[in-house]
């Protein structure tokens, strides 16, 4: 993607987009996202009612597909079609990387303006900013290692949300002895993936999700704790219905909210559908974290600004800029989504436990040094690497592959893609 996107871009150079300025220009802008399902689209909804209520014009540019491995071939083929839409929902190493290669507009004066150095944590600033500039404005923060459980289901087998493998192996088996299904899971590779690096923080530990997901030490890699992890996979798998292939994640969800299926593992995105159905946190569902040592794997939607002519598309960036980052609208679209505002000083009143929860846990986890980036969404890992890891969790998901050969795979793989 390095050498992709620098060819693409050339030597085009960073433009500035300005703070919000008494307006020019009728501000317009395209924006590209993936966010389609229920609460996805409530939360974008939101965000198209602030960018109205400024005067914008707002073209929706959505890309189906959980994840946004769709909407990145659509991404690339716009700016190869030298029509990059002016705001896309992009994050992690892809900023870096389309930043670098000249594609993306410099936030400076907005992030000035509005103080972002003060208001953001430093994991966040880290990925949204380039050579110590902002380039992407976060929206949010997501953690992906959550279990979203129905205790009403549970509670068939005498069972609360496990707090060790052992545990979710112990209630998953007489879940399943009963005829429930267990775990509800979507067959996307991105949501195996999902699956996967959750059992590599529980079972490895953070230690090992960091020098193995992150480092890339190829001993980690390599190791019988590895072989572990991918037992674990495979009794994963055991847990699933038959018809999971294809499935998206939000149908997985909605298995959990009829009572179908006891678990899901996925990001809070998935609360955003909870919420959206009108389901209550601690009644109608419950939220845990995965079982680990204290670990929170951060994911974090961000809009970049991309290279756009015209001055209502350049307002229109200044104004969305401005107005992602706004308390009030950090509050707004973070109670539709699911997921925790980007900047540390929204009030926590109408968060519900499983918010102030991932709040809470975050801070620890920066503290105790166990906040680690979600390889599967895209802060740990992006492009080949990413693309080998999901590979080999999907290969092995998907047939009746050992661990080993899988392990072996993923060295060789990883080695490769690097
Ligand atoms: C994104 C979320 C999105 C989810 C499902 C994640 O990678 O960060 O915003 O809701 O994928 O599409």
């Amino acid at each position: 993607m390095k050498t992709f996107a620098r060819a693409l871009c050339g030597a085009v150079s960073m433009i500035a987009v300005t703070a919000a300025a008494p307006a020019l220009a009728e501000p317009k802008a395209e924006v590209l996202h993936y966010w389609t399902s229920g609460g996805e689209a409530k939360a974008v909804q939101a965000l198209q009612e602030a960018f109205a209520a400024r005067g914008g014009e707002w073209v929706d540019a959505p890309v189906a597909g959980g994840g946004g491995d769709a909407q990145a071939a659509v991404l690339r083929a716009r700016v190869l079609a030298g029509d990059p839409p002016a705001a896309v929902q992009i994050k992690g190493p892809n900023i870096q990387e389309w930043a670098e290669a000249g594609a993306l507009g410099d936030l400076t004066a907005v992030a000035t303006a509005q103080d972002w150095d003060k208001v953001l944590p430093e994991a966040i600033q880290n990925i949204v900013k380039y050579e110590g500039k902002y380039v992407a404005v976060p929206v949010n923060v997501h953690r992906v290692d959550w279990i979203w459980a129905n205790p009403e289901v549970l509670a068939k087998v005498g069972a609360e949300v496990p707090t060790s493998w052992e545990e979710f192996n112990e209630t998953a088996d007489k879940l399943q002895a009963t005829g429930i299904i267990p775990l509800a899971h979507g067959g996307q590779p991105w949501q195996d993936a999902t699956v996967f690096e959750t059992v590599v923080l529980g079972i490895g530990g953070t230690d090992f999700y960091r020098k193995a997901l992150v480092e890339l030490d190829m001993d980690a890699l390599g190791s019988d704790t590895m072989v572990a992890v991918f037992d674990q996979m495979r009794k994963m798998r055991g847990y699933v219905d038959p018809d999971f292939p294809g499935r998206d994640w939000n149908l997985a969800t909605a298995m959990v909210m009829r009572g179908e299926a006891a678990m899901q593992i996925m990001g809070d995105w998935a609360k955003g559908e909870f919420a959206a159905a009108g389901k209550v946190p601690g009644v109608d569902y419950v939220c845990a974290s995965t079982p680990s040592d204290n670990g929170y794997l951060l994911n974090s939607d961000s809009f970049a600004m991309f290279n756009v002519s015209g001055d209502d598309n350049v307002e229109g960036q200044a104004v969305l800029a401005e107005l992602i980052l706004g308390t009030e609208f950090q509050e707004t679209f973070n109670l539709f989504k699911g997921s925790i505002p980007a900047r540390t000083d929204v009030p926590r009143a109408e968060f519900d436990d499983c918010a102030i929860k991932s709040m809470d846990d975050m801070v620890a986890a920066a503290e105790g040094g166990t906040l680690l980036g979600s390889m599967a969404h895209e802060i740990a890992q992006a492009g080949a690497v990413r693309g080998a890891f999901i590979d080999v969790a999907t290969a092995h998901f998907n047939s009746d592959m050992s661990s080993q050969d899988a392990v072996d795979q993923l060295v060789k793989a990883i080695k490769l893609a690097q």
